[in-house]
């Protein structure tokens, strides 16, 4: 803890003294990594890396003990999404979004005006997706684990019976909070303002529902008592999850989004998140500037990278949504020649306005939405990093959507649930909680996942392993980890200064340029505005908090925890 803290104050005087100074590592390891937004997750993880379990292991191990440890965004009520690459190569990636119950539909978040009702789709049991969380990691460890449930579970059920250590950080959010998850549930839940920092917090309650998912598997959580729980909960509160909602989810394998950026062979997400897709696309868009002819931070590499980002978020904003549900032209949107066209209007004398750019056009191209599928078809989240002793390396990104999700606290169970049916577009033209604009392909149908901007994501350079990284911070997370990226692959930075540098977001509506506060130079921000360009320091006091490994030349690993949180990266 005490290097972690060193390391911190070192970055925080590099950072805030400019770009000419030594370079900050993170910790280094031989052979295996976890980082994650908690110590006692990553140490989990971890500790059963070292006990000979793999990186799919450590995922189940590390994703349940950030349920207890960081219930702000980790979680057993909400889902989220893994990208894999083992160590010969190969390639996969995990949906376990959350779906739409099966009673949903297209207007159930408008008046009888057609308006939006406001709060309906962000707080309380209406809110609430199909959770994905245990379908997913039960999933991944089916396919590829090795260490039995038992092994696996037993140090975070010991975690949440003993207890962790509240944070400084962690008690701010707490206090935040208490108001809306108050009057949300009714009552003071066990997360409120009086829980302190430095207190030792359990959960008891989770202790229990983790200790019956270990002896009951996976079904415990969508067919067993956990699931009746959960159902009886949410119709008492005004939610539409029925059982049979809960016993239809299934976690799906996908094809990763793949492509190349120089020399970078780059692996993220594909649709029903937009993460991939959108960093390919702004990735490709940006590859020709060759922005490491420019510093990082510099006028004009900013200018490159939020022109292309606006591009890419206008085609997420009409073309994307869950591609059980809609045929999304993946192939046509990473065309070479379709994003040159989309940079043609790119000058570095001022800024292409936000209302001058709209999706692109494709020839041939038919936007079909279904309605249904067949029954038997089947800021805040959090990122961590894996990569394991025999080379395996995972990168998941999970989520209850908003800080503690719903606020809807299930007493018995011990874990919030999500809202993240905000991510539907409720109405077309009318935005979310990001203030992300969706359209018809991602509005609400039953059993339908919600878009989402998640990329968990992994790099290889000539062939290899080079990088797993990944961020929360909801429609920011593509610009989040697009930036990392580009700080170490373009910039040289190392993980730890890359994953910590000052952070900027353009999402193409509203027309500006998130920047974190008092990160950037004031004189860059006068020419960004002379170029016409919005600067909004207030939106993000926060941009991401990524969590990284990269695989230096030597075959050591590096990690880059965000010291915008409490993440810590753990091995040996
Ligand atoms: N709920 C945030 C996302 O999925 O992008």
């Amino acid at each position: 803890m005490r290097i972690k803290l060193v390391i911190v104050i070192a970055s925080i005087i590099v950072l805030s003294c400019n770009q000419d100074v030594t370079p900050t590592q993170g910790l280094i390891t031989q052979k295996a990594m976890v980082v994650s937004a908690r110590a006692e997750a990553s140490k989990i993880g971890s500790d059963i890396l070292e006990q000979g379990g793999n990186a799919f292991d450590a995922m189940f191990a590390t994703e349940m003990a950030l349920a207890v440890t960081y219930p702000y965004a980790g979680n057993l009520g909400g889902g989220g999404f893994m990208i894999y690459r083992l160590n010969n190569g190969e390639i996969g990636a995990l949906d376990y979004r959350e779906k739409a119950p099966l009673a949903a539909s297209r207007d159930m978040y408008l008046d009888s005006l057609g308006n939006v009702i406001p709060d309906k789709s962000t707080v309380g049991a209406y809110a609430v997706g199909v959770p994905g969380t245990i379908a997913g990691i039960f999933a991944a460890h089916e396919k590829f684990g090795s260490l039995p449930i038992e092994t696996l579970l037993k140090p975070v059920i010991a975690l949440a019976e003993n207890g962790f250590t509240v944070t400084q950080k962690q008690h701010k959010r707490f206090i935040k909070y208490d108001s809306i998850i108050t009057a949300v549930n009714g009552k003071q839940t066990p997360i409120n303002k009086n829980v302190s920092a430095h207190t030792i917090f359990k959960n008891v309650a989770l202790a229990e529902t983790l200790r019956r998912i270990s002896k009951n598997g996976r079904d415990e959580f969508y067919k067993g008592e956990t699931a009746d729980q959960i159902v009886r909960f949410l119709n008492q509160k005004g939610g539409i999850i029925t059982a049979e909602d809960l016993a239809l989810y299934e976690a799906q394998w996908r094809d990763p989004i793949q492509f190349t950026y120089d020399n970078l062979n780059i692996i993220s997400m594909s649709p029903p998140s937009s993460g991939g897709l959108c960093l390919a696309q702004i990735m490709k868009m940006a590859e020709p500037y060759d922005v490491s002819q420019y510093d990082q931070n510099s006028l004009e590499a900013i200018q490159v990278m939020v022109e292309a980002e606006k591009q890419a978020y206008a085609d997420r904003s009409y073309y994307l949504g869950d591609p059980d549900f809609v045929n999304i032209p993946i192939d046509q949107l990473l065309e070479d020649n379709y994003l040159k066209n989309r940079m043609t209007n790119f000058s570095f004398e001022k800024s292409t306005p936000s209302n001058s750019i709209t999706y692109g056009t494709l020839p041939n191209y038919t936007m079909e939405i279904r309605e249904t599928i067949p029954y038997q078809e089947h800021e805040e989240t959090t990122h961590y990093s894996i990569v394991d002793q025999f080379g395996n390396a995972i990168a998941v990104t999970t989520t209850l959507n908003g800080a503690y999700g719903s606020k809807l606290y299930i007493d018995n169970l011990g874990f919030f649930l999500n809202n993240e049916m905000d991510d539907f577009s409720s109405k077309p033209g009318v935005p979310n909680v990001y203030g992300l604009l969706g359209g018809k392909a991602n509005a609400i149908a039953p059993q339908k996942r919600m878009l989402s901007a998640m990329t968990p994501t992994i790099v290889e350079k000539d062939g290899e392993l080079y990088m797993v990284v990944g961020t929360p911070g909801g429609s920011t997370i593509i610009t989040s980890v697009f930036q990392t990226i580009l700080n170490v692959h373009e910039f040289g930075m190392t993980m730890h200064d890359a994953v910590n540098a000052p952070r900027f977001h353009h999402q193409w509506l509203p027309e500006e340029i998130r920047m974190e506060p008092n990160r950037f130079d004031p004189k860059l921000l006068e020419q960004l505005k002379a170029k016409g360009y919005t600067i909004n320091e207030e939106r993000t006091p926060v941009i991401g908090k990524v969590d990284a490994i990269l695989v230096l030349d030597n075959g050591t690993l590096e990690g880059g925890a965000d010291s915008r949180g409490d993440d810590t990266a753990i091995g040996f």
